[in-house]
């Protein structure tokens, strides 16, 4: 595995405040990395500094090999970076604008009009050729913001932010183009201040917190994790012994509380459940198969970040 972006005790400050504090993170090639922190959190300098746009206070930084303090424009041809906010170009077509970038990238004229339409293939707005920029809905612009990171066929791209200010339609739109061009073998570091909006299409993920990275690693781990920290809520009519008596005996759950315990209503219990939803829906099965009668059976779903945060502390970095 090659390591496409490498953040070394990287640190910003602006006057006395201090944005990003030694900041250290490894990402691998093909990895869509999704960089989650409040509003604040530091993300957008620490990828303004990646992009080269912003010199760092200390720290070093390499992307695709390339030092960004040493040698930015070698990392500038490597990179495609959406930033979080969109320019307004006015009184400009659509096909023009990519055009546009495509020439700044000194993309020759004769092979420009024919990667124009792939890429407006490739974002859904081949049909939008020819209106005005400023008549595409927000989630268009995003996506044509996204094509024209793409003009120069970049190893690397860095996404501020690219689902924010969404309707759940658009944003969705975005993740799976985003799944396609990991696809293609792009490398993806994108930001979120919403964890639920990336779970499911990352690979990697970093969480930051007032300039500091406070956990980070693989995916797929976490989510085991965090299925193994389920907690079920059951209700039944009558008596609730029969069925504290058939969980005690069930090895998938634990913990069982009743409402002698805070917020439980009566006749209901809540357990922790460390199994997948087959596991679940048997066990919901066998308690009505035993002649307990079952009113409710739901799990709590929690606030993600907070379950999210606890699961990560035992397990990563
Ligand atoms: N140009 C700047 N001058 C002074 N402070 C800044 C500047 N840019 C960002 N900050 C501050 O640095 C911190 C991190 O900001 P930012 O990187 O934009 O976070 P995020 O993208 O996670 O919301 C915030 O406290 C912000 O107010
Ligand atoms: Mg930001």
């Amino acid at each position: 595995m090659t390591n496409i972006i490498e953040i070394q005790g990287l640190t910003k400050k602006y006057n006395g405040l201090t944005a990003v504090n030694d900041l250290n993170l490894t990402i691998q090639e093909g990895e869509v990395f999704g960089f989650i922190g409040p509003n604040g959190a530091g993300k957008t300098t620490t990828m303004r500094i990646l992009t080269t746009l912003l010199q760092p206070t200390a720290g070093k930084a390499w992307v695709a090999g390339h030092s960004v303090t040493d040698d930015p424009r070698a990392v500038r041809r490597a990179i495609g970076y959406m930033p979080d906010f969109f320019g307004v170009y006015d009184d400009m077509k659509v096909w023009e604008y990519l055009d546009f970038f495509a020439a700044c990238y000194d993309i020759p004229p004769a092979t420009r009009a024919g990667m124009i339409d792939d890429l407006l293939a490739l974002v859904d707005l081949g049909h939008k050729k020819e209106e005005q920029v400023e008549a595409l809905s927000r989630g268009m612009k995003q996506r044509l913001c996204l094509a024209r990171t793409l003009a120069h066929d970049p190893q690397v791209l860095i996404l501020d932010e690219p689902a924010s200010g969404l309707d759940p339609r658009a944003r969705i739109e975005i993740r799976e183009l985003l799944r396609e061009l990991k696809n293609m073998g792009k490398t993806i570091f994108f930001s979120s201040h919403i964890l639920s909006e990336v779970a499911d299409i990352c690979t990697t993920i970093g969480i930051i917190e007032a300039g500091q990275l406070v956990a980070s690693g693989d995916m797929e781990q976490m989510k085991k994790q965090l299925r193994a920290h389920r907690l079920i809520q059951a209700q039944v009519v009558g008596e609730i012994a029969p069925l504290q008596e058939f969980l005690l005996r069930h090895p998938a759950v634990s913990t069982i509380n009743d409402h002698s315990e805070a917020d439980i209503p009566t006749n209901a219990v809540r357990f922790d459940f460390s199994g997948d939803d087959q596991t679940l829906s048997q066990l919901l099965a066998d308690i009505i198969a035993s002649g307990i009668r079952v009113t409710t059976f739901s799990e709590e779903t929690g606030d993600l970040e907070d379950v999210f945060m606890q699961v990560t502390k035992g397990i990563i970095n």
